[in-house]
């Protein structure tokens, strides 16, 4: 939508992160340019020591550290400050938290996160190592929605590479984590242009 000064009016999001936040910076970089629908007003983490966190300090967004899913007034007040910045969709980018359930609920269909493998194969934790041990010829990452199963909600994009032979898990991380960069800021905008 544009405003009264002929400018789009972005739409807000929110990225939840726990570690180094290199999906955060891209989805940064991409909010930057001109033709972009979105911004991203809003970083939260559940670890003060987040690296993530630095990138967002460094280009003037908010941030905010809680350790939300243990209590229900903790993810309350997280769905308050949502609510007063205007978050209309929260991108996980390695965040490690599992979203409790009515949390989901309060956000229907606008939270995603980004795996890095071709759901619905190698849900959890440590994908590449599995991926590479079974001899797989392919892998990748999917975007998806959130759902009270981990890993299982409905997939929005995915992109795939070839497992070459003298491939490691350390190598197809990072083929893989650079195509989540692509895929993220891709997904973030097909989600948003269906609200
Ligand atoms: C990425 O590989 C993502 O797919 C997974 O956690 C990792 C986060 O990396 N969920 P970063 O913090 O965005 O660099």
């Amino acid at each position: 939508m544009v405003n009264l000064n002929g400018k789009l009016n972005k739409i807000n999001i929110a990225v939840f992160i726990s570690g180094r936040g290199s999906n955060l910076k891209s989805i940064i970089k991409h909010s930057l340019k001109k033709t972009s629908i979105y911004n991203v007003k809003l970083v939260l983490s559940d670890k003060r020591k987040a690296k993530g966190l630095g990138i967002a300090k460094k280009k003037d967004i908010k941030s905010y550290v809680t350790n939300f899913t243990n209590s229900r007034k903790l993810s309350n007040r997280v769905l308050l400050k949502l609510k007063k910045n205007n978050i209309k969709l929260i991108c996980l980018a390695g965040f490690m938290k599992i979203i409790p359930e009515y949390f989901i609920r309060a956000y229907d269909g606008k939270i995603i996160n980004i795996h890095p493998s071709l759901l619905p194969k190698y849900k959890g934790l440590n994908t590449h190592k599995r991926v590479m041990l079974n001899k797989e010829k392919f892998t990748g990452c999917t975007v998806h929605y959130v759902s009270k199963q981990l890993d299982s909600g409905e997939i929005i994009l995915q992109k795939k590479i070839i497992i070459r032979k003298d491939d490691t898990p350390k190598s197809i991380e990072k083929k893989v984590l650079k195509l989540e960069h692509k895929l993220y800021p891709i997904s973030i905008k097909k989600v948003l242009a269906n609200l």
